[in-house]
């Protein structure tokens, strides 16, 4: 048993290593929260050290994200398809320390985590993505997929021609977890959890949010991002007493819709 945990670690260890040497283009480093540009490019450190955050990026063709998003879910589901199509296709542009990530790390995602049904692994993968490239960054980018997300109308029909369901019945989230975005498409589409509809339908949410995540580091990069998600009506309010150090509670913690979970007990509530 450790004998072959231990023949395992080699074995990760020498791909790294072979890999890093592969990707070895030049040394600059970025330790900014400002995107790092093509002229920082570099590879890793040799030894197997992989390069510190933020990774250099460029701008990549949503669309081409969408696609592959869709067509990788069948391969390892949401997580891994998200982060995979938007890996893949930065790989290819900019190659650098994009070329050493496994992407097998992203299998556990499926299913809001393993089939818990929390995070959304669409978002899961592509929020690891804008981690790579944005380093603190993240925060903003990522509230902004996020925030996104629980908006929109999934899944679009961009990806119908290559679908095995067009023009499928669209719902809002409202949520970022897995379980929610599922139950309500499927209770709307009156389709089972494990048909090749709800297969299709997740492909496609696969396919739009690593195309959304792709957009938001477009913007981004070229200094042009520019948030549009803020919190409904319905809950913003909440947030100002309850979320946050500088709320009069400081007694919650997610920016999730308060409203899908506490109703009847807030009656007579401030
Ligand atoms: C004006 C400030 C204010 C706003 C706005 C507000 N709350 Fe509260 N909330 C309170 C206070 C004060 C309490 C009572 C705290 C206590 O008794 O410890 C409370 C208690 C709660 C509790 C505990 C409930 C219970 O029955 O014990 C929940 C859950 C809650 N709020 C959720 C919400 C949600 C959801 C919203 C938005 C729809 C919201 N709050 C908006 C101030 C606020
Ligand atoms: C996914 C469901 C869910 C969402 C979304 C959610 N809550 Fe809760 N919340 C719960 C559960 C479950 C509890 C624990 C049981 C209870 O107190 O109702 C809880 C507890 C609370 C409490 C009581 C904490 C205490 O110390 O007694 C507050 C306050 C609260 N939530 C506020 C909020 C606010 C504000 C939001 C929106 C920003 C929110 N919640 C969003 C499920 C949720």
């Amino acid at each position: 048993m450790s004998k072959q945990i231990l023949t395992r670690r080699k074995f990760i260890a020498t791909g790294l290593t072979f890999a890093a040497g592969a990707a070895l283009v030049g040394c600059g480093v970025n330790n900014g929260a400002t995107p790092a540009t093509a002229t920082t490019a570099s590879a890793n450190t040799a030894g197997g050290k992989l390069e510190p955050l933020p990774w250099v990026y460029e701008p990549i063709d949503p669309e081409v994200v969408r696609k592959r998003g869709y067509e990788n879910y069948f391969e390892g589901a949401c997580c891994y398809a998200a982060g995979k199509a938007l890996i893949d296709t930065i790989r290819e542009q900019v190659g650098g320390p994009w070329e050493t990530l496994p992407e097998d790390m992203l299998r556990y995602g499926r299913g809001g985590a393993l089939g818990w049904g929390t995070l959304c692994g669409a978002l899961n993968g592509s929020l690891l993505v804008m981690n790579l490239v944005a380093g603190d960054d993240v925060a903003q980018l990522g509230d902004e997929l996020l925030g996104w997300y629980t908006l929109f109308p999934f899944p679009t029909t961009k990806m119908d021609d290559i679908a095995k369901f067009p023009n499928q019945v669209t719902t809002i989230a409202g949520s970022p977890l897995c379980h929610i975005s599922v139950s309500l498409w499927a209770n709307e589409a009156g389709a089972k959890i494990n048909s090749d509809e709800k297969a299709d339908r997740c492909a496609k949410v696969t396919g739009d949010t690593a195309a959304q995540a792709a957009e938001i580091l477009n913007s981004w990069i070229e200094g042009k991002f520019n948030p549009t998600y803020a919190p409904g009506t319905e809950f913003a309010s909440c947030l100002t007493c309850h979320n946050g150090s500088k709320s009069a509670l400081d007694n919650e913690q997610g920016k999730m819709n308060c409203t899908l979970c506490h109703t009847d007990q807030l009656q007579g509530h401030p």
